[in-house]
Parts: structure tokens; sequence; C-alpha cells
């Protein structure tokens, strides 16, 4: 039972200490407690809490629009409110959807996606999803819809090519994939900019989104880029994809958008989807009732804020320094095969052998052991599975909140040390 935070702790109410260094599910970017966050959500409530999207719309969810637009490369970009990643995953397939349908193209309405990826537990965010375990249960109402390799070199990159080559072949598959549907027929492409939880952190090579981008345009298919977990300044820069240098269709954001101090998320659209959408008759055929919630846009807007008092500039040479620290205490472990990451989202991937990569098999419980071992250390962490082929194959995801600083990671390399030598026996 969790009753407290404060900072970069968490306490149960037996009260023990648990230092966070993955945010939950990289969600506390500013850790517990915050008090500029914690103010703008009570002022807020006893401001305004709620007032209907169909009749008015609110100052901070107008702030906050503000706040997104100006960080998307392209002017005159538009936002649209959800209460969190997979209604922002849904809302984006609609939004392609009838971005189709207003250019007159109705029979576009295949998603592509990749292999091993999670876009989210409700319906149309399942079915885009490559996650075999998550899938698995519903498969038979969910899309079929194809999905391509993520890029992941260091599995899956031949020796004998070098990381662009590898890049470009991979999203080869986009290209084939889109043949071969008809791109008549496929409406948009989906890929998180950096995978999170399902591979435990892969930065893509570098020339892969560009040539992701390119195949995109020369078939007209929309590129959507899932930045539920590595966005809103979790890889150092604000919008993940800024550093691939593409521009995607549309964005989605959650998690670091309300810090875990309120449920909301987001769709960054560029601005010919949507007056492309408003000239449809009737306009966007969507909507929740907590759009543009003004208690989670107060959140938002108090969040964007630390962000730009330099918080998010620190957080490129923190991730760097909390991945030499894992390096240097667990480059040569036997059980890590690697240590990767960007900014402060990092990624530890376990091997049965160094040499071959070869995994744990599935009945030695890794994720699960190592996440007893971490509850018991004080530590939380997000250990995972699947990175091999769904189910084969055990990582760790770091994402610790943007307020960490060196002692916080000299503690997490103590922490993980016990584990590793108590589950890697
Ligand atoms: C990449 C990605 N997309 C979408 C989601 C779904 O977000 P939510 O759990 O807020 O609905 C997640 C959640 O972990 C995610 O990691």
């Amino acid at each position: 039972m969790a009753v407290r935070g404060e900072g970069m702790h968490l306490y149960d109410a037996e009260g023990k200490e648990y230092l966070d260094m993955s945010g939950g599910a990289a969600v506390s970017c500013l850790g517990h407690g915050h008090p500029d966050v914690v103010r703008a959500v009570q002022d807020q409530a006893g401001k305004l809490a709620f007032a209907h999207t169909a009749f008015f719309t609110n100052e901070p969810q107008e702030e906050l629009a503000d706040s997104l637009a100006r960080r998307f490369e392209e002017d005159g970009a538009r936002v649209w409110f959800t209460s969190g990643g997979s209604e922002s995953n849904e809302t984006a397939l609609k939004i392609a959807w009838q971005y189709w349908r207003a250019r007159g193209q109705s029979e576009k309405t295949i998603i592509i996606s990749r292999q091993f990826s999670y876009h989210g537990g409700t319906l149309g965010a399942t079915s885009i999803s490559g996650s075999v375990f998550r899938r698995a249960p519903y498969e038979r109402v969910l899309h079929d819809w194809p999905r391509i390799s993520p890029c992941y070199s260091w599995r899956h990159q031949y020796d004998d090519e070098t990381e662009r080559q590898y890049g470009h072949r991979v999203a080869a598959e986009l290209d084939e994939a889109i043949r071969l549907a008809g791109a008549e027929n496929v409406a948009a492409f989906i890929a998180e900019p950096v995978v999170g939880a399902t591979l435990g952190v892969v930065p893509p090579v570098p020339g892969y989104f560009e040539e992701i981008r390119r195949i995109c345009d020369e078939h007209h298919v929309l590129f959507i880029a899932d930045e539920v977990m590595c966005g809103s300044g979790r890889c150092g820069t604000f919008y993940a994809h800024d550093q691939e240098n593409v521009v995607p269709d549309l964005v989605t954001i959650a998690k670091g958008l309300g810090g875990g101090y309120q449920p909301i998320g987001a769709i960054i659209a560029r601005r010919e989807i949507c007056d492309a959408i408003a000239e449809d008759p009737g306009g966007f055929a969507h909507g929740h009732t907590y759009i543009g919630h003004a208690i989670s846009c107060a959140a938002g807007v108090a969040i964007q804020k630390c962000l730009d008092d330099g918080l998010l500039g620190s957080v490129s040479e923190k991730g760097a320094m909390m991945r030499k620290i894992l390096q240097e205490r667990f480059g040569e472990h036997p059980a890590v095969g690697d240590i990767r990451g960007r900014g402060l989202f990092a990624g530890i991937e376990f091997v049965a052998d160094r040499h071959t990569k070869a995994p744990f098999s599935l009945e030695e419980r890794i994720p699960a052991k190592l996440k007893c071992a971490a509850m018991e250390q004080g530590l939380i962490c997000y250990p995972g599975g699947g990175s091999v082929d769904g189910k084969l194959g055990a990582h760790l995801l770091l994402a610790p909140p943007f307020i960490a600083e060196e002692i916080h990671f000299t503690r997490l390399a103590d922490k993980l040390g016990k584990m590793f030598a108590s589950v890697f026996t």
C-alpha cells in the first residue's frame, strides 16, 4: 500500500522507503509531491475543475495546447487532449482515418505497426500493438494488420553492415508492406521513436526514421510517432522525434505530460491534417467527456514551466551520467548483455550467454524475480520480457524523475548490485 510520495521516493504503509527510478512506468517525471504542481492542481480545483468542452474551453487547456504546439517544429500544429496514452493512440487512428475520408480516400484504413510494440490497452490500440502476449487473449476480435520488424540493432544488425545500412534494410520492410497491402489501402504507420516497455529502451539507428518518413511520403501514408513513453522530455528533447530529423504527421503523448499528478494525454497534429478534417461534414466525429479537463491541464502547464526552468536542459547530461555509472558497475557482469538508452530513459538487457546473446529460459522467470528483488531492496524499476520473440528475453527499464542527481544513480547501482547477486546466482 503506497501512502506517501516525496521527491525521488515513495513510502508504503509500513514506512518502507522506495527509490523511484522508473517513475512507475516512465510517468513521474518531476518525482513525487512537487510543490509547484501540487499548488497548481489545488488552485485550479478551487477555481474551476470542469466545464464540458462542448460548451467551453478553459485557460489551462489553451495554455497547455499553445505550449505543446510551440514546441512542435512546424507552425500551426493543433492539439487534442485525452486522459492517457491509449486514448491518444485511439484518437490518432480516428484522425488518420477521417483525414483520408475528408480527402476522398476512405479506403485508406490499414494501419501498419511494428512487431513487439505496445500502443495501449483499448481495442484499436491493441490491434496496432505487436506485443504477442498482450494480444493473445483478444486475437479473435483484433485487426490483424501488417507488422514490420522493429529497429533493434543490438540483436539484428549483421556484422558486415553499418548502422545506416541496417536502418535502411529494416525501413525497407515498410515499403514492402505498403506495396503488398496497396498504398491506396494504407492510412498510417505507427512507431515509438525510442521503444520503451516491450524491448527495454531501444533507440533507433541514425537515418532509420528519415527513411521511414521518405517511404511514408512516397506512398501517401501518415506517420504517427507514439511518444507516450519516450516523449515529454524523457529523451532529452521535449519530443523524442526531434532527434531523428523528421516531422511526424501526428504525435501522441501522455505519461510525463501529467507527471502522474493528473491523468492526461494529447495528440499533436500537423495543421494540414486538421484543416482537411475541419472541412469534412460535421468536423471531427470523436470525443471523450474529460477532454481538456481544467485540473489535468493545469498540472500539465505547471510541469511545462518546470521543464523550461532548466529541468529539460539537464536530462541528456544526467542520462549520460546514469548510463556511465551503470556501464562501470555492470558492463562486464556475466548476465548483462547490453546497457543502452537516451536521456533519462535506459534499458539493461539480460542474457544467459554474453557471446551468443542467448536469453534465459522462460522457466527462470527473470523479470518476475527482478521485480521481487527490487521491491525487497526498496527500488522501483520496470522489468519486462519478450525482446527476443515476444516471450523470451529479459530486460529492465529505468526512467527516473528529471530531479534525480548523481547520488541517486549511485544508490541505484548499489541496489541493482544486490538484486543481481540474488537473481543471477
Ligand atoms: C508506447 C506506449 N503507448 C501507449 C501506452 C498506453 O498508455 P496508457 O497506459 O496511458 O493508456 C503505453 C503505456 O505504457 C506506452 O508505453
